[in-house]
């Protein structure tokens, strides 16, 4: 048996920057509405035709490959984890495969929101624990503004979201008692519908019922967010996961040297770290300059952190998130 080890990290936004004031020009609300209730300032949004989803994975990945010293050819499997695909098939995952020109390596695309790219990374994981490959690539990227209601009816979601991506390239590693410790993932389909994005699919709205209808009024093209009731699950998960995680290794909150939390929002990021009385410098936020990237939120979080050498080696880094599904899950890794 083998551990993963992060390798490499990388993340890239786009360059425009959209301000809490930039929206309250074209929607009923305010910097300080947005700032008190999820502590975001700014946000990216993608300038279309210069980057897609894909192509910010891709920025990403190239510089989490080239920091784990390898090259694109040295990468044996893609997993990216996103809602907001290119293209509805095929996922993202073979487009990557496809710019990075790799090798005809296998391609797996990840459905599972803000929980993506804990689970992507736990994917990753057991292919490397197990001996199938050495070097694998994890992307989370989400480009959201393409796909919001930018109106005074949508505010509720769009204020929170922003587009960007992170990598992250895992490797074998030797030691099992360095990288990637346990992953630790769950899932409550029961509350599918609070947090979703319901057409086109082939449920309940079919595309073929879409153009029919042609109408541009129609809500369930838009996200759709029960924001307390996500807030209230938010905090319980969280907390859950991160027990599990430190239990299932005979470890204490008091180990943590660094908890990432999936950017959702900065209330719940501080619930949990007043909860688990952790010290400012054991918490990384950057929510305040992205919003929620979503799949992006941790890896990007992850790599700003590790540049700015808050974490070290030796470090019990934990990676948690909670999103639509609802799914949850942690990371346990020794840095
Ligand atoms: C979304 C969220 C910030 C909303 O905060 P809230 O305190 O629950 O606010 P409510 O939805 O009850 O809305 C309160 C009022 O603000 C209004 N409002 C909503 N969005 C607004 C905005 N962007 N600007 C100004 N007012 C807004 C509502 O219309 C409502 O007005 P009303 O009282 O006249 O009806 C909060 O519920 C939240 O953060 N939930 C978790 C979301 C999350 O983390 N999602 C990602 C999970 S991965």
């Amino acid at each position: 048996m083998y551990n993963s080890k992060i390798s490499g990290l990388g993340f890239y936004v786009p360059e425009n920057i959209v301000t809490n004031d930039d929206l309250s020009k074209i929607m009923d609300t305010n910097d300080e509405w947005i700032q008190e209730r999820t502590g975001i300032q700014q946000r990216r949004h993608v300038i279309r035709g210069e980057d897609t989803t894909t192509s910010m994975g891709v920025k990403a990945a190239k510089i989490a490959i080239e920091r784990a010293g390898i090259t694109a050819q040295d990468i044996d499997f893609v997993v990216f984890a996103t809602l907001s695909p290119d293209y509805y098939f095929p996922g993202p995952g073979v487009l990557v495969q496809r710019d990075l020109g790799m090798r005809t390596v296998g391609a797996l695309d990840v459905r599972n929101q803000c929980s993506g790219f804990v689970y992507a990374i736990s994917i990753a994981d057991q292919y490397i624990k197990t001996g199938m490959y050495k070097n694998v690539l994890v992307i989370g990227s989400e480009l959201h503004s393409g796909g919001l209601d930018m109106t005074t009816r949508g505010r509720g979601v769009s204020v929170i979201f922003g587009d960007g991506a992170g990598a992250a390239v895992l490797t074998r590693e030797e030691d099992t008692k360095k990288g990637i410790l346990s992953t630790h993932l769950h899932a409550e389909g029961q509350h599918a519908e609070e947090l979703a994005l319901i057409a086109p699919g082939m449920g309940k709205r079919w595309v073929t019922d879409i153009i029919a209808e042609n109408d541009p009024n129609d809500e369930s093209y838009y996200p759709y967010m029960n924001g307390q009731f996500v807030f209230k699950n938010a905090v319980v998960r969280f907390s859950e996961v991160i027990n599990e995680g430190l239990k299932a290794n005979d470890l204490q909150v008091s180990d943590i040297d660094m908890l990432i939390p999936h950017q959702a929002n900065l209330r719940i990021s501080q619930f949990i770290q007043q909860k688990f009385k952790l010290a400012d410098d054991k918490v990384y936020n950057n929510i305040q300059k992205y919003g929620n990237t979503t799949a992006a939120s941790i890896p990007i979080a992850l790599t700003e952190a590790w540049e700015q050498g808050k974490i070290k080696e030796g470090d019990l880094v934990v990676l948690a998130a909670f999103g639509s599904g609802f799914t949850w899950g942690s990371v346990i890794v020794r840095w």
